[in-house]
């Protein structure tokens, strides 16, 4: 791939992927938005899992690390089957958590702190406790409380196969066939979830569903929320007769290369009948409608896994969202000619519809990045990593995680860090079977590892209890030892940790202008394959994933870079596995 291909065709200078766009644009088009995972993040009450008045005690921590947003991973009432991403009231908060008193104190202390608050929406299906499913057990087949979900009979003489073929994104056949054992019911009929047995889907096409989550997005927006993290935005619409399908179902991986068009980078995406059907994006519009009622720059923001980019775009069309997860970066690894591809292939696509572009490289779902990219194969993405696995080079994973971070902050757009990330976390990857909740590792008999691996409790003080996650020193998985090294205490005003590596980058951005800025290829690097070079304003990003180190530009002043504390400064050289930011005019 050269420099040039995959810009923008109506861009006159051919290096130029991305003209800045307006300062002062709303809030959202070049915030850093930061997720907490609210079991993991801090434990108020000490019974060992993170609590909504815990994260509200932590919250000068994100304050003082210069992010725009926050945004929390579910915290309503659910039986926690699939760690809350299971349903069963979106009005309330889970007493695990706390209570709704406990999120509108975060929300204000979040408020008064200049952070906004994103919070997540899970439409696509609810928990088997929520009330509407409860009422579906209880009427018959044909009811209108069965026509919320997507119940059907089977196939075969007595019903006794599944409607068709679709198999879960956890492992296993994607429908429950409901028994009097079970369910107290004998009329055999089968629903869909695409997700855990406990988790079925809505039905989308039943007015009353749309009613109901209109209802609750007011809801939250009444309280104050700055906007929803929507997730599987891309499968709540299924194509119509639920038509059979041979494909492959994965959570992260997707089956690449099948929706690739015109030489576009595929990135990840699922595929099949049950995702990126036409029909969702009808919700979108009524939804941008109903935040676009409220004042204050309300968002939505999509967990959209589909490919290629072109399509990605379409939930960002000027009357849908405003963003979309942009997973293809986070999927490309550590190779330069491919993430130069995703990047121009980002800003083209992104460009094309007026929204701005995201970026992530770790969230709750993936291997936490400083691991990922230390594993031999660093663009491999194995849904979590086991003791018998192989085991990730912790430093190499690190360093090459601190110059992708650096990389990331310093392209236009907006861009999503999750929580643990600014500490260096590597993935927990020896938890034992025993401690596993994730349903993937259930529902695939371990073949699969899960997500608990990036779930695990932040450390806080290293010499702590817990590392000072809980007041009891309770933790609801098992902290690595080594995760000491990493607490937050112990990198504090501590020069050269990844902490501070993060607050002055953060810094930087803001001071530069860096979000809403352009995005132009150095042509000095033109013949360096291993080097991803981002002219932004008077800054320029050059990310060297090579391991032979690289000349940089005479005179530049490096303002930043991302070799570890005990690397030699970056002088006239960079070396491999690093980022720096300079000062070019
Ligand atoms: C995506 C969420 O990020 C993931 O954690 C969850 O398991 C699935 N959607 C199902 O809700
Ligand atoms: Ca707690």
């Amino acid at each position: 791939m050269t420099l040039l291909e995959n810009r923008p065709a109506d861009l006159t200078d051919p290096l130029v992927v991305h003209e800045p766009g307006p300062a002062d644009g709303p809030w959202w088009r070049d915030a850093v938005i930061y997720q907490v995972y609210p079991r993991s993040f801090a434990d108020g009450n000490g019974d060992g899992i993170g609590d909504l008045p815990g994260i509200t005690a932590r919250l000068d921590h994100l304050a003082a690390l210069g992010v725009d947003a926050v945004w929390l991973s579910p915290f309503y009432r659910s039986p926690q089957a699939d760690a809350g991403y299971d349903v069963a009231d979106y009005r309330d908060v889970d007493p695990l958590f706390g209570t709704l008193e406990d999120f509108d104190a975060l929300l204000s202390r979040a408020h008064e702190l200049g952070l906004r608050v994103v919070v997540d929406l899970v439409p696509n299906h609810t928990s088997d406790d929520h009330v509407w499913f409860q009422e579906a057990l209880r009427t018959p087949p044909g009811s209108p409380e069965r026509a919320r979900y997507l119940f059907r009979d089977g196939r075969g003489e007595h019903g006794e196969l599944p409607p068709n073929n679709w198999q879960s994104i956890f492992g296993g056949d994607a429908w429950t066939r409901l028994t009097p054992e079970k369910h107290g019911v004998d009329d055999g009929q089968w629903y869909l979830h695409l997700f855990d047995t406990r988790q079925p889907d809505l039905d989308w096409t039943n007015p009353e569903v749309r009613a109901e989550f209109e209802d609750v997005l007011r809801f939250w927006l009444d309280r104050g929320v700055d906007g929803f993290r929507v997730d599987v935005a891309h499968g709540m619409v299924k194509a119509e007769g639920l038509p059979d399908w041979d494909g492959h179902v994965a959570m992260i991986d997707g089956a690449e290369g099948e929706g690739a068009a015109d030489g576009e980078p595929t990135g990840v995406g699922n595929q099949g009948p049950m995702f990126d059907q036409d029909g969702v994006h009808e919700i979108y519009r009524t939804w941008r409608a109903v935040l676009d009622e409220y004042d204050g720059d309300r968002m939505l923001v999509a967990e959209a896994w589909v490919e290629p980019l072109s399509r990605l775009a379409r939930y960002v069309r000027p009357d849908e969202m405003h963003q979309a997860f942009n997973f293809a970066f986070l999927a490309t690894g550590w190779d330069a000619p491919a993430l130069r591809k995703v990047v121009a292939a980002s800003y083209a696509v992104n460009d094309s519809v007026g929204a701005p572009t995201t970026w992530v490289l770790s969230n709750h779902d993936v291997v936490r990045h400083a691991s990922r990219l230390g594993l031999t194969d660093p663009s491999s993405r194995p849904n979590g990593i086991a003791a018998e696995d192989e085991q990730p080079d912790e430093e190499l994973g690190l360093r090459r995680a601190r110059a992708a971070t650096l990389l990331l902050l310093g392209l236009p757009g907006s861009a999503y860090l999750y929580q643990g990330e600014e500490l260096g976390l590597p993935e927990h990857t020896a938890l034992p079977a025993e401690v596993r909740e994730d349903p993937a590792f259930f529902r695939t008999n371990g073949v699969e590892r899960g997500r608990d691996g990036c779930r695990v409790p932040l450390p806080w003080q290293a010499d702590a209890p817990g590392f000072g996650y809980s007041p009891t020193g309770d933790t609801w998985l098992p902290q690595p030892a080594s995760w000491a090294a990493y607490a937050a205490d112990v990198q504090d005003g501590v020069p050269g940790s990844t902490l501070e590596l993060y607050r002055a980058a953060l810094r930087l951005r803001r001071s530069e202008r860096l979000g809403t800025g352009g995005a132009a290829w150095e042509p000095a690097y033109a013949d360096a394959p291993e080097v991803i070079a981002v002219r932004n304003g008077s800054v320029l990003v050059v990310a060297n994933l090579g391991s032979v180190p690289v000349a940089l530009p005479e005179g530049a002043e490096v303002l930043l870079a991302s070799g570890l504390p005990g690397d030699a400064e970056v002088g006239t050289e960079l070396p491999g596995d690093t980022t720096a930011w300079l000062r070019v005019r």
